[in-house]
């Protein structure tokens, strides 16, 4: 029966593997520079076919950016801005390109005004490198942004309108025109549009969820089930499979999760969290080596089953507790998601209460088990319950 629980794990285990870590890949990520420059973060903003590329350097919190618009129309104006101010124009801090009539290429900065004047003009922030190119049909700003602990996690926008007479003139403000604003983080990777996450936002909130639930809540109740519940008589042999089912399912739904965290680091190369990463990966080899020794499991006389449910505890145990401050590390690292961490916190001082609550319970059980047995000796022998209880806990 073990064996075949285990390999319904495993099998369970390829299957959620093969359907999360096949992902689409990003289109931003083949493209091409002209100047063969190459940024290890991209993102596609969905409004009006542009695509941010960066490399971010936190050691002087610089970063060198390429924003592109996708099949550019040299009748047209472009541009890309940081707004700290909020997701709108006015206070963009703003890089602006086009093709003036005489056929030269113009790029320059400006603060956007009240009422969308864009008049050159220095940024609230150094911008030490500024170019831009029209290869291919595609319009680029390439650009050195010396930036400030405010700016790393801000909003965007990014607009497109006409040139009059040479000049750039009002924006259309409906359509993709009126909905090309999002947020961006430097530092994570991190990119929203028009309110929604891109593909690999949204695969790093399916990681924590499925990290978030499996370690972190089957897993210790799985445990609570073990401790607190043979301790009931009327349980029966139910806590032992209402244990390996927390165990197995959680190590299948956790396993799922590891891999999509181990694409989402492959996916970024510039993007590492060392510790959640190392953490992550002593997690894994820990919950596997658990399910291992499943296999291995002597009976419950054999003379080693005490060593063995000493290793089983000790491993068991240790797994959650890494797991337990790698949840946090990665909601540490998913800085926009506050709530995810209030609402685990809360789990975990309920999971807390009602161990706290089920020790206590447990211990006037055995206690008074041991009264009973004391007194009865002699017409009941030893109970069973009370030295497997004192055994275990
Ligand atoms: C991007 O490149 C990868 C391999 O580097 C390839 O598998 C994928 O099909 C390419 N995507 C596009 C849209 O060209
Ligand atoms: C970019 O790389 C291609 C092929 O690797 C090469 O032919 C081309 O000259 C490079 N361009 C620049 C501007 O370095
Ligand atoms: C975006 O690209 C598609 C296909 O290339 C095109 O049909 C569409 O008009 C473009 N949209 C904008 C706003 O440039
Ligand atoms: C910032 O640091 C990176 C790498 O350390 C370096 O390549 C880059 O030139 C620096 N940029 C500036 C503006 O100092
Ligand atoms: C803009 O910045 C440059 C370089 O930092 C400086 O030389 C120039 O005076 C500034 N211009 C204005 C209008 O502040
Ligand atoms: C400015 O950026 C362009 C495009 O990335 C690059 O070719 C050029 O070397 C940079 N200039 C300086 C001074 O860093």
């Amino acid at each position: 029966m073990e064996k075949s629980l285990t390999a319904t794990v495993l099998f369970s285990c390829t299957l959620l593997i093969s359907l999360f870590v096949s992902s689409s890949a990003q289109t931003c990520k083949n493209y091409t520079f002209s100047g063969n420059q190459t940024y290890s973060t991209c993102t596609n903003l969905p409004q009006l076919n542009c695509s941010i590329h960066w490399n971010y350097y936190p050691s002087n919190m610089t970063a060198d950016i390429a924003f592109r618009k996708n099949g550019a129309t040299t009748s047209n104006w472009i541009a890309w801005a940081l707004n700290p101010s909020g997701p709108r124009m006015a206070g963009s801090q703003a890089l602006v390109a086009y093709l003036r009539s005489d056929g030269t290429l113009y790029t320059y900065t400006t603060q956007v005004g009240q009422t969308g004047s864009i008049v050159p003009g220095n940024l609230s922030f150094e911008v030490p490198n500024l170019t831009v190119d029209n290869t291919g049909g595609d319009m680029t700003i390439f650009a050195t942004l010396k930036l400030t602990s405010s700016l790393l996690s801000t909003s965007q926008v990014w607009q497109e309108g006409p040139l009059t007479g040479g000049n750039p003139s009002q924006h259309p403000t409906t359509g993709e025109n009126g909905q090309s604003v999002g947020t961006l983080n430097f530092a994570t990777g991190s990119v929203t549009s028009n309110g929604v996450s891109n593909p690999k936002d949204r695969k790093r909130n399916v990681h924590g969820v499925l990290n978030a639930v499996s370690w972190g809540i089957l897993m210790p109740v799985g445990i609570i089930i073990a401790r607190y519940l043979k301790v009931f008589k009327s349980v029966g042999p139910a806590w032992f499979y209402l244990h390996a089912i927390c165990q197995t399912s959680g190590y299948a739904v956790g396993v799922a999760g590891w891999a999509t965290g181990m694409k989402l680091g492959s996916d970024s190369p510039a993007i590492t969290y060392k510790t959640h990463r190392n953490l992550g990966i002593t997690i894994f080899a820990l919950g596997t080596l658990q399910v291992l020794a499943l296999l291995l499991r002597p009976k419950p006389d054999h003379k080693y089953r005490l060593y063995w449910n000493i290793y089983h505890h000790t491993i068991g145990y240790t797994t959650v507790i890494l797991s337990i401050i790698n949840i946090f590390e990665g909601f540490d690292a998913l800085d926009r998601e506050k709530n995810w961490k209030k609402a685990y916190i809360g789990v975990l001082i309920f999971l807390g209460s009602v161990a706290v609550v089920l020790e206590a319970v447990t211990w006037m059980i055995v206690i008074k088990r041991k009264k009973t047995a004391s007194s009865d000796k002699h017409a009941n022998g030893v109970n069973g319950y009370g030295s497997r209880v004192q055994q275990t806990a």
